[in-house]
């Protein structure tokens, strides 16, 4: 798929991954979208182990319950504290703050970039941190945020219901029944 909007609109939750291992190139072309996410003053305060050997990855699975199925490969995305920590008191707070969304955009693209070429995954915050950090070997200032798992469809998965767009956006101040402040 390469239209990016209709990307966007597919793009759902894959649990049920195909026993087939994912080739090294698109590995890398997700990983290169990955880290292409946009990143606060651009402090690109992030980290992210690729797991792909098979015993890691069931390791993996046993200490996150929300991966669900038997992924090709796992990136652990992570913060990176030694590049918000060293920043002074109050800025350190704010930087660290938003290196959490920098990283959940860099997830919102890897997700994007496994589905324009036929893959899926998903993002998983279920998972036993102490367990995860020693089997990784994370160091301390290395904060897991999200376990994603990725590989290919084992069939295709079933979108999702989204609240109604009208009833979630306002337009030019904000409403609390968006909805009725819609013309047709
Ligand atoms: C921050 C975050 C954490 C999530 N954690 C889990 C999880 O632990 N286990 C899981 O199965 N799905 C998890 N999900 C996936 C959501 O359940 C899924 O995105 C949601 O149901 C909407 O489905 P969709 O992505 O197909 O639109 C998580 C999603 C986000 C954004």
């Amino acid at each position: 798929m390469t239209n990016a909007l209709e990307v966007m609109r597919t793009r759902t939750v894959l649990r049920n991954y195909a026993p087939r291992p994912v080739e090294d190139a698109l590995v890398e072309d997700i990983l290169e979208a990955m880290v292409a996410a946009p990143t606060a003053s651009n402090k690109q305060a992030w980290s992210f182990v690729v797991v792909r050997e098979p015993r890691t990855v069931r390791l993996v699975r046993a200490f996150a319950p929300g991966v669900i199925g038997t992924p090709a490969f796992l990136v652990v995305a992570c913060v990176d504290r030694s590049r918000t920590d060293r920043l002074p008191g109050q800025i350190s707070q704010k930087i660290y703050q938003t290196s959490k969304l920098c990283v959940a955009m860099a997830v919102e693209n890897l997700l994007l970039a496994a589905h324009t070429l036929g893959l899926g995954g998903c993002p998983v915050s279920s998972f036993r941190e102490r367990q995860l950090r020693d089997l990784l070997a994370l160091p301390d200032h290395i904060e897991p945020l999200l376990v994603v798992p990725v590989g290919y469809p084992a069939e295709p998965p079933t979108p999702s219901d989204r609240r109604d767009k009208n009833e979630v956006i306002s337009r030019e101040r904000w409403e609390r029944d968006a909805s009725a402040g819609t013309s047709a």
